[in-house]
Order: C-alpha cells, then sequence, then structure tokens
C-alpha cells in the first residue's frame, strides 16, 4: 500500500503520470471515495497522460454509467464507469462485464455499486479529502497489481 498525501491537483497530475506509464490493455483501476475527493480529477489527468489529445473532455457523466474514450491519440480505448447511479439497481444483466479486462484499460468511480460483477484482480486507488487536505492511497489486489504498484 501506498498513500500519496496533501495531493494538490498538480501533484495529482504528476502522480497520474506515473502510473499511466504503467499501465497497459486490460488493466482495471477502482476509484474509491466520496463525492467530490477526486475521481474524476485523476482520471482527466490519466487519460491526457496516455496521450490523448486535449479536445477530449472528462467529466463525471450524469446520466451515462459508461464514457468511453478512443482514438484521439489515445493507443488503447479507456472505459470509464461512474457506477453511482447503480446504488439501487446494481451492475449485473447490463453487458458491462465486457469492457473490464477487455481491449482496453477500465476505470471505475464507484465500484462499490458495481460490486456484483468485479473480478478479484485490480489496482485499488482510494481518494480522502478532509479539512482541505486530500490523500490518495493506492493498493493492489493480484500479483500483476502488485508488480505494477512496486514501480511507483
Ligand atoms: N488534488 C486536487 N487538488 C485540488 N482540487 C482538486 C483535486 N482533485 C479534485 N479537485 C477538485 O475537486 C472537485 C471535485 O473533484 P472530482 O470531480 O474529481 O470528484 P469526484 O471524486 O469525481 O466526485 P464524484 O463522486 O461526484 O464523481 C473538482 O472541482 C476538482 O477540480
Ligand atoms: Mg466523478
Amino acid at each position: 500500500m501506498l498513500t500519496f498525501e496533501k495531493q494538490s491537483l498538480s501533484d495529482t497530475t504528476k502522480l497520474a503520470q506515473n502510473l499511466a506509464a504503467f499501465l497497459s490493455i486490460g488493466d482495471l483501476l477502482l476509484l474509491y471515495g466520496d463525492l467530490g475527493s477526486g475521481k474524476t480529477a485523476f482520471t482527466r489527468s490519466l487519460v491526457q497522460a496516455l496521450g490523448a489529445d486535449k479536445n477530449v473532455i472528462v467529466n463525471s457523466p450524469t446520466f451515462t454509467i459508461l464514457q468511453q474514450y478512443k482514438g484521439h491519440g489515445l493507443v488503447f480505448p479507456i472505459y470509464h464507469f461512474d457506477a453511482y447511479r447503480l446504488e439501487n439497481i446494481g451492475a449485473a444483466d447490463q453487458g458491462f462485464e465486457d469492457y473490464i479486462n477487455g481491449d482496453g484499460l477500465t476505470i471505475i468511480e464507484w465500484p462499490q455499486f458495481m460490486a456484483d460483477i468485479l473480478p478479484g484482480e485490480y489496482l485499488k486507488i482510494e481518494f480522502v479529502y478532509d479539512k482541505d487536505k486530500r490523500d490518495i492511497t493506492i493498493s493492489a489486489s493480484g500479483d500483476h497489481y502488485r508488480k505494477l504498484l512496486e514501480k511507483l
């Protein structure tokens, strides 16, 4: 487990750039943390660090659970989930499994609401925002992600 304390937006960007260098097709990132804790901001930095043009917009999609980023400078697709609205219905039977460990990178905000379909191996990134201080803690489940974590 690795904790990065007192993360400014530019610290977050640097952390995302560092992580991006070690990510590959099929990887799964689970982003935990309260509303406004910085999950989307981190995802935006990551998408840019993976080569997306500046005109690729990354935000928390209000009405869509899944946002896909393809082309526009990206070497592989990125599947960005915000599962917040699945809280009461779960993620089963919607075909979301196809996007996990598939042909791209999968990033999930509010993964606790997709727990019914998540595999056992992933990189977990936790965002804590408290008293104007932002900490990011990264931990790994599975050998592949443990090796990745060692590189950070
Ligand atoms: N490290 C940071 N330093 C300063 N401001 C930040 C940082 N990370 C995020 N922010 C700001 O905090 C606000 C909320 O961030 P963000 O949208 O990333 O939260 P979120 O975790 O995705 O929330 P939600 O669960 O609602 O999707 C944004 O205005 C963002 O610019
Ligand atoms: Mg968000």
